[in-house]
């Protein structure tokens, strides 16, 4: 890989914790805690990663988070991250988390939150990245258990920043979740929400309105409309956006016809993420990597999107500033 690009400082903006769980760990964690596998194999799990879209791929990453049971498997689950992320010098991660899929199964909210949290706090302290958390509501349960997870997460708002939007896109607007972000809203939470991925711009336009987000999580249908565009642009409203995800999903048919240059080149705050690492082969550097080789992008490019990732931070003012 390019060593401009794995020695740049990047922040990560778009990353489902549950999504870094490589099927190592998972095979190490279904045994630790007697969970049965659909998959006989670690080849046989990778074989299994090939996606038609988005929905295709979140029946296997809910079903993989199932072997996620104790603080402990957080505390692992996010450590390897960190772990991986400080070889890329990721310096700073906001990473989403899904508790429904996990307080479903009857596991607590509490055990998700501290396992995630003291590992982020080492990786702080250890590994120098500092970090904030996203508390994402899946979007394809109703909005009154969306509501029931804000209020698990009000008792640890203090340590989370925002709430966010994920899951299956098609069919549920962020128009459906409008209450619900006007009250996290009111409890100090910034808001962010998964729009324009496979939705319509129209979804965008809700995200922006509706919702009042700070970015656009993926966005990029966001080129089907001129206004939508122009407004990106004036407000520079920050796109995270993530490439190989794209591509694994089937968003576009190939990297080359992939449009992260095209936005940039409109004006966009643009930056590269990694989503689900473990699932669409490649963290943060090699999704910089596979941009810049099949849309040709130069150093000059490249900087810009990492200077982006900390513009488009939750970082404060003076230590963005410090960093960009
Ligand atoms: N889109 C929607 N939901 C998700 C994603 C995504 O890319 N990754 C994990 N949950
Ligand atoms: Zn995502």
């Amino acid at each position: 890989m390019d060593n401009f690009i794995v020695g740049l400082p990047k922040a990560e903006l778009h990353l489902h914790i549950e999504g870094t769980l490589e099927p190592e760990l998972m095979f190490t964690l279904a045994e630790r805690n007697k969970i049965k596998l659909p998959f006989h194999s670690i080849s046989e799990a990778k074989q299994a990663y090939n996606f038609n879209n988005l929905q295709s791929f979140l029946d296997i990453y809910y079903q993989g988070s199932n072997v996620l049971q104790q603080e402990q498997d957080f505390y692992d689950l996010t450590w390897a991250y960190l772990q991986k992320a400080a070889t890329q010098n990721v310096k700073h991660t906001e990473i989403f988390f899904d508790p429904q899929s996990h307080t479903e199964r009857g596991i607590a909210f509490e055990t998700v939150y501290q396992g995630i949290y003291r590992a982020l706090q080492a990786g702080q302290k250890e590994l120098g990245i500092s970090f904030q958390l996203i508390v994402c509501f899946l979007r394809h349960l109703s909005a009154a258990e969306a509501l029931k997870t804000l209020e698990m997460a009000l008792p640890y708002k203090e340590t989370i920043i925002a709430v966010g939007l994920d899951s299956s896109e098609q069919g549920n607007p962020p128009a459906k979740f409008q209450a619900i972000f006007d009250r996290a809203r009111k409890e100090g939470f910034l808001t962010v929400a998964h729009a324009g991925e496979e939705g319509a711009p129209a979804y965008i336009w809700e995200a922006i309105n509706l919702l009042h987000v700070s970015r656009i999580d993926h966005g990029v249908r966001s080129i089907e409309d001129q206004d939508l565009i122009k407004y990106l642009a004036e407000q520079q409203i920050p796109l995270t956006v993530c490439p190989l995800s794209n591509i694994k999903l089937k968003v576009f048919e190939t990297i080359e016809k992939h449009n992260l240059k095209q936005l940039l080149d409109l004006g966009l705050c643009v930056t590269v993420n990694s989503d689900d690492p473990a699932y669409f082969g490649g963290y943060i550097a090699e999704n910089y990597q596979a941009v810049q080789d099949a849309l040709n992008l130069n150093q000059t490019e490249i900087y810009q999107l990492a200077k982006n990732s900390f513009q488009a931070s939750f970082l404060q003012l003076e230590t963005k500033q410090s960093l960009i």
